[in-house]
């Protein structure tokens, strides 16, 4: 038996000993590898070594527990989100040499170096450096609404289904949340959602678009100029919340301007795909970001030695951007790994995957979500759990994600030692998991 026929093994190949039969498969205890002296044995669940042994009648020796013949040691891949990217040696060197001041005094010079930089790059007149993307996008709402006035977002925005309602609660802004009939908020939706401002109607004065979609999908171009200038005729401004610009602009293929020309305000982050510690850039006209400057204040969200992040910043779009086209990539990769080794039981669409995201859900019978959600943990692979409405998982690449790790994560390796083993998600939904010795 050579590595390329172990992927074809299912447990009835070799057989099982009689004695296996009965386990539960929710007694977990992480993978175990059986390196018999015949060969090869899938093992059906992952149960204790010490169990497994006995039931066998094997010294325990035989038996041997996944982390210590594994290849990754205890190197974590963490596909729950981009925000749990690290940061890099050079950012954080950036960082130790960064040129601080007080910002709120305009003596910090990094982060005037940052926030002219982004200007730059996507073309408005001014950008300012915010704590976080829920709270740029909350100023920069409030700026173009007004206190008490309305804005149009599709219902499955960030902004709509995770962001706490601040802008309703702190700000008086109504959103009006619009079930799309496509993926994202249209022209169309812009157009029949209008409403002449009446005693009953606050004044709708802000769209707000996204780019890419939190699903991580892309909303092609002429579909975003579509909605800008449906939006434009109708005297509203349109704000874009573009957390992972980078990766749009990556998918696309486009100058950062290409996107920011259909927004009169963009927020994106520098803490997800760009491995920020903390982080986000609101940009637009100078007149919104000196408004945007105090409302910030307001809320409590001025700081001070700001160069220190703004240096992590800096030193990221010099030398980050790159990789997010990697990642992408990656994602892709990933789920056509998935797709290949995890198929009949998962339900997948590799034509949604176009930025960092992979979104599958598994369709098998009785399956036990938190075993594997800690299964992968016991192997070090970190996931989010599924999402309870839809019951999608969703995995999401990132700098700390390399190609080796996806390997990891859904395809037999072969390894030096001549042993082939299957790691990750495949070897517990097949409930099996094999071992060749050569
Ligand atoms: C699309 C989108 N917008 C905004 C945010 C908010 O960013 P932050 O977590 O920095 O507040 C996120 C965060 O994941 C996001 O995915």
């Amino acid at each position: 038996m050579n590595a390329s026929n172990v992927g074809n093994m299912t447990h009835g190949g070799m057989g099982l000993p009689s004695q296996m039969e009965g386990f539960s498969p929710s007694y977990f205890q992480g993978a175990i590898a059986l390196v018999m002296p015949q060969g090869l044995l899938s093992v059906p669940y992952h149960i204790s070594p010490e169990t497994l042994a006995s039931a066998l009648s094997l010294e325990r020796t035989w038996v041997k527990t996944f982390s210590t013949i594994h290849p990754r040691g205890k190197r974590v891949i963490n596909l729950r989100s981009d925000t749990c990217s690290l940061q890099p040696e050079g950012m954080k060197q950036a960082m130790y040499n960064a040129n601080v001041g007080d910002a709120e005094y305009f003596e910090d010079s990094d982060t005037i170096r940052l926030e002219n930089m982004v200007a730059q790059i996507t073309g408005k007149e001014a950008a300012l450096l915010f704590s976080s993307g829920v709270q740029a996008n909350q100023v920069a709402t409030i700026v173009h609404t007004g206190q008490f006035n309305s804005a149009l977002l599709s219902k499955s925005t960030h902004i709509h289904t995770t962001e706490v309602g601040g802008l309703a609660s702190f700000l008086g802004v109504k959103f009006l949340p619009v079930e799309t009939s496509g993926e994202s908020l249209s022209a169309t939706d812009i157009e029949n959602e209008y409403r002449t401002p009446t005693l009953y109607n606050r004044p709708i004065n802000l769209v707000i678009l996204e780019q890419p979609l939190m699903n991580g999908r892309i909303v092609p171009l002429n579909d975003l100029e579509a909605a800008y200038k449906m939006a434009k005729s109708l005297g509203q401004k349109v704000h874009i919340d573009a957390a992972r610009l980078f990766n749009a602009t990556a998918a696309l293929d486009v100058d950062v301007k290409e996107i920011t020309q259909y927004a009169d305000s963009l927020m994106f982050c520098l803490s997800k795909g760009l491995g920020a510690p903390i982080g986000s850039m609101l940009c637009g006209s100078k007149e919104l970001i000196d408004k945007a400057r105090q409302i910030r204040k307001l809320l409590g969200g001025g700081m001070r030695q700001t160069g220190y992040l703004a240096a992590c910043g800096i030193w990221t779009l010099e030398n980050m951007v790159d990789q997010i086209a990697v990642d992408n990539i990656n994602a892709k990769y990933l789920g056509q790994s998935l797709d290949y080794v995890l198929q009949p039981h998962i339900e997948i669409d590799l034509s949604h995957v176009e930025t960092n995201m992979v979104f599958f859900k598994i369709t098998k019978q009785n399956f036990n979500h938190d075993c594997f959600i800690e299964y992968l943990r016991s192997t070090h692979i970190i996931i989010s759990p599924r999402n309870i409405d839809t019951g999608f998982y969703r995995l999401v690449t990132h700098h700390g994600v390399t190609r080796y790790d996806v390997d990891m994560v859904g395809r037999w390796r072969v390894m030096s030692s001549g042993i082939a083993l299957f790691v990750g998600i495949n070897d517990y939904l097949q409930l099996h998991l094999c071992i060749l010795k050569t």
